[in-house]
Formats: structure tokens, C-alpha cells, sequence
């Protein structure tokens, strides 16, 4: 890519995500792109430069408060839902802390942990089907493990069990990721998932049990500044969207890793490497959210080693390339579950720093080892990796592997 000062057009596609991510690195730490819809935003690079803007009250995720452009934009706008949704991913200062003040202490390490035999369960189960795929035929990794187990751990923790709800949500979601689905298909699943979402809480509030919503509703009754009906349903939807193709993509990156490279699993099984040094470098190596839309400058913002953004105008966080950032780490674009500087922007930093990342962590670890653990034959049934098409999204179309080779 020229290091020219014109804006780069940032391909929709992300067929070159990597290659595009070093590119844009080497024309400064912030660079101009182009987003679809032709929206021209700052894509920033360097690890520093991002941790500081992330920490920056002059930045807004706001885009009805902050971003002047967001009235001019179309209806059918690709990236509506990154910016649109009422909810505290898209919120600033004090409306994003009462929504996040309010999900925090419902968000325990305590719940998270107490969900661990919960998540080896349902990996079990998953396992199983695997397992009962016939010998030397290639599984679906993705479609048939990595994807239904994050759905199925965050529908557990949000206490949704009645069976119809769960395998329309799961139908949903699955319509939502699939790469034909029409933009009148995903604007009819949402309002069908709002309203499943909405039975939900209802039920909860009827009869409460030891999950996620019903704290959340004995919270809104305790508390003075309620959260609204609406809201408290929007915080449930962010909760189930949001660890969605990330956690997959994490263990999508994980598996093709360990398949590819034996010798770290043989340093695992050697008990020379953790899984989380692992799960630590994957998360750092393949961001599951290559390129993070959208953050608004609120004033103007003078950039360390030159430049600025000024008011109103949109920044992306390029993680995959602050991830890898060559005046960072010389070695940044190699896989080493071994280094000493494992820091990643990959969950975020700041007041908008993940909400899920340890129950991404937990889940990742018990799905890996269990599925080593259950097939320690497990063998790569690809080679090219097809990437998803998206520059937002890191992750596989599909990841075929062999559970049971001939002859086990
Ligand atoms: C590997 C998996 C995951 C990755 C890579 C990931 C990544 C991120 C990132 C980068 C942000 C920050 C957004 C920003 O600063 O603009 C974020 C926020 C968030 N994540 Fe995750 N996430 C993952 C899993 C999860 C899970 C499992 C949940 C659900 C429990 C979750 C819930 C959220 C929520 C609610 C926010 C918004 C927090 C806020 O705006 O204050 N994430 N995530
Ligand atoms: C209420 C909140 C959310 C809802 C309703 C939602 C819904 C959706 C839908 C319908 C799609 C597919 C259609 C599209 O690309 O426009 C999507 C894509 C995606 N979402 Fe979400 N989402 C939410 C929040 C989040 C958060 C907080 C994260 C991560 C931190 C996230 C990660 C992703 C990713 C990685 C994709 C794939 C994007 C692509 O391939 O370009 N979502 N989401």
C-alpha cells in the first residue's frame, strides 16, 4: 500500500486484512480511510496513540450527541448497528457509567466462575455430536462447536430456558452471522429477538431464578434511578450479541493454530505452556475484532507525534494492527505463546473495556482442552483458511477438521 495522505479506501471484504492492517500502520500511527457509505474516518494504528483515546473523556461512542454526520447518513448504511443501538456500547460519560454501574455487580467474577461445570456441560455435549460424526469425515469445527457454545453459555447465564425461545434465538443469531442473509432478514430477526427478549424478562419477573435478568430486575426495584423496561432489555440484547462471532472467532483462531502448529499443543501436553499463555496470544495474534467502529472526537484532539482529529469526526480502532504494531514488537506478526509482552488491545481499554472478557477467557479454556483433550488425533481438514467477509470481523468461514482419524 502507498504511504500516500489520501484517504484509503478500506476494503468491505477484509480479503487482506492483514496485509491492509501493516499497510495503514506504515503511513502513521492515525491514517484517513474510507468506510462504506463512503464515510471518511481516522483508523488509528499505533497501541499508544489508541490506549490514550480509548482513556480520553474528549472521545464519544455517542453518535446522536457526537457525530455530526450520523443525520446525514442513509437508512440502509452498512454499519447501523455498530452505531445506532441504544445501549451502552454506543453511549458517553455519564448515561454509558449509570448503564454499566448497573450490569457490573449482577457481572461477578463469582457468577462468571460459579459458570464453569455449566460450560463444561454444554462443551460436552457438543463433543459428543462430534464425536458421533462417522470416522475420517471432515466436522465443521465452527458451525458445530465454536459457534452454538458461546450462544448456548450466554443464553445460561441470562437464565433463558425455555426450549422454543433458545432455538429461535439460536436460529436468529445464526441468520444474523450467515453471510446471504438479506438486510430485511436482519432488520425482522431483530425486532423478532426484541420480542423474545421482552417475553423473557417477563417471565423472569415472575417468577425470578439465580441468572443474570432476574438480578437485573431485583436491582431495578432496589434502585433509585431504575433502569427502564427498554433499557433493561437493550442491556440483555448487547449482552447476548456482543460474545457472539468474537468468542468464536477466538476459538476459531485457537484451533487453526494448534492444528496447524503441533508443537504447541506438544508443549501443552508437556505441561510447558498454559492454555491461557495460549488463549493470551491468540487473543493478541488474531484479534477477533480487527478494525472496531466508531468513536467520535468531541473537540479537538492534538495526537502525540503530529497531527489531529477534530471535532466530530469518526476514529476506528485498528486493533489488528495495534496488536501487531512494528515499532512495538519486531516480531509482532509471529504466533509466540511464550513472550514476555503479552499486553493486547483485543477486549478493548477504558471505560468501555469488554464486560465479558473473563467469561470469554473461561469459556475458551475449558472448550479447548476439552476438545484436545477428546481428540488427540484431531487433524486439520483445510488449507487455505477462507476469511469472513468483513473488515470488522476476523475470523473463519468455516474450520473443517478430522475428530477421529482411520484407524483409532
Ligand atoms: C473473545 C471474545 C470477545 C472479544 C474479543 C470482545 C471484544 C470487545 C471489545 C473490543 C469491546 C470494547 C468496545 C469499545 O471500546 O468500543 C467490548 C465491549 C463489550 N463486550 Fe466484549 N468481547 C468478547 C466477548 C464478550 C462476551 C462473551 C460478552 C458478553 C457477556 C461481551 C460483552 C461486551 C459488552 C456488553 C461490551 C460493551 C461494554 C461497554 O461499552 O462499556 N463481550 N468487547
Ligand atoms: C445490542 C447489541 C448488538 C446487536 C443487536 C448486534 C447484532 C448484530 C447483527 C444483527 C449482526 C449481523 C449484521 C451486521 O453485520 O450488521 C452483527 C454483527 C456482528 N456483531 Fe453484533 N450486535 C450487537 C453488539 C455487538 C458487540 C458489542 C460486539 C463486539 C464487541 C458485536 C460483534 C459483532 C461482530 C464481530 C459482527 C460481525 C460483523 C461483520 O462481519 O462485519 N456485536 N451484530
Amino acid at each position: 500500500m502507498e504511504p500516500s495522505k489520501c484517504p484509503y479506501p478500506l476494503d468491505p471484504t477484509g480479503s487482506e486484512l492483514h496485509a491492509e492492517a501493516a499497510g495503514l500502520s506504515a503511513r502513521g500511527p492515525a491514517t484517513r480511510v474510507v468506510l462504506p457509505g463512503e464515510v471518511e474516518a481516522w483508523l488509528v494504528t499505533d497501541p499508544e496513540v489508541l490506549r490514550s483515546l480509548f482513556a480520553d473523556p474528549r472521545v464519544s461512542k455517542d453518535p446522536h450527541r457526537h457525530w455530526p454526520g450520523y443525520r446525514d447518513l442513509p437508512a440502509d448504511w452498512p454499519l447501523h448497528t455498530w452505531v445506532s443501538m441504544r445501549n451502552m456500547f454506543n453511549s458517553h460519560g455519564a448515561e454509558h457509567r449509570r448503564l454499566r454501574a448497573l450490569i457490573a455487580p449482577a457481572f461477578t467474577t463469582r457468577r462468571i466462575r460459579g459458570l464453569g461445570p455449566h460450560i463444561e456441560r454444554i462443551t460436552d455435549r457438543l463433543l459428543d455430536e462430534v464425536a458421533s460424526a462417522r470416522p475420517r469425515v471432515a466436522v465443521d469445527l465452527r458451525a458445530r462447536f465454536a459457534n452454538p457454545l458461546p450462544v448456548a453459555v450466554i443464553s445460561s447465564l441470562l437464565g433463558i430456558t425455555d426450549r422454543d425461545s433458545l432455538d429461535e434465538m439460536r436460529r436468529l443469531v445464526e441468520l444474523f452471522f450467515s453471510t446471504t442473509a438479506t438486510p430485511e432478514q436482519v432488520v425482522a430477526g431483530m425486532e423478532t429477538l426484541y420480542r423474545l427478549f421482552g417475553e423473557h424478562v417477563a417471565s423472569c419477573r415472575r417468577n425470578p431464578g439465580d441468572d443474570l435478568t432476574s438480578d437485573l430486575l431485583a436491582m431495578q426495584d432496589e434502585d433509585g434511578s431504575r433502569l427502564s423496561d427498554g433499557e433493561l432489555t437493550d442491556t440483555l440484547m448487547l449482552m447476548f450479541s456482543a460474545g457472539h462471532e468474537t468468542t468464536v472467532n477466538l476459538l476459531g483462531h485457537a484451533i487453526a493454530e494448534l492444528l496447524t502448529e503441533p508443537r504447541h499443543l506438544a508443549a501443552i501436553r508437556a505441561g510447558e505452556l498454559s492454555w491461557d499463555a495460549v488463549i493470551e496470544e491468540t487473543l493478541r495474534w488474531q484479534p477477533p475484532l480487527a478494525n472496531l467502529p466508531l468513536r467520535f472526537a468531541i473537540e479537538y484532539i492534538e495526537l502525540p507525534g503530529g497531527g489531529a482529529i477534530r471535532a466530530g469526526e469518526p476514529i476506528v480502532a485498528g486493533l489488528l494492527a495495534a496488536n501487531r504494531h512494528p515499532a512495538h514488537r519486531a516480531d509482532g506478526d509471529l504466533f509466540d505463546p511464550a513472550r514476555a509482552d503479552t499486553a493486547h488491545l483485543s477486549f478493548g481499554h477504558g471505560v468501555h473495556f469488554c464486560v465479558g472478557s473473563q467469561l470469554a477467557r473461561l469459556e475458551a479454556r475449558i472448550a479447548l482442552s476439552a476438545l484436545f483433550d477428546r481428540f488427540p488425533r484431531l487433524t486439520a481438514a483445510f488449507g487455505e483458511l477462507r476469511q469472513r467477509p468483513s473488515f470488522i470481523s476476523n475470523g473463519h468461514v468455516d474450520l473443517f477438521a478430522i475428530p477421529v482419524p482411520e484407524g483409532i
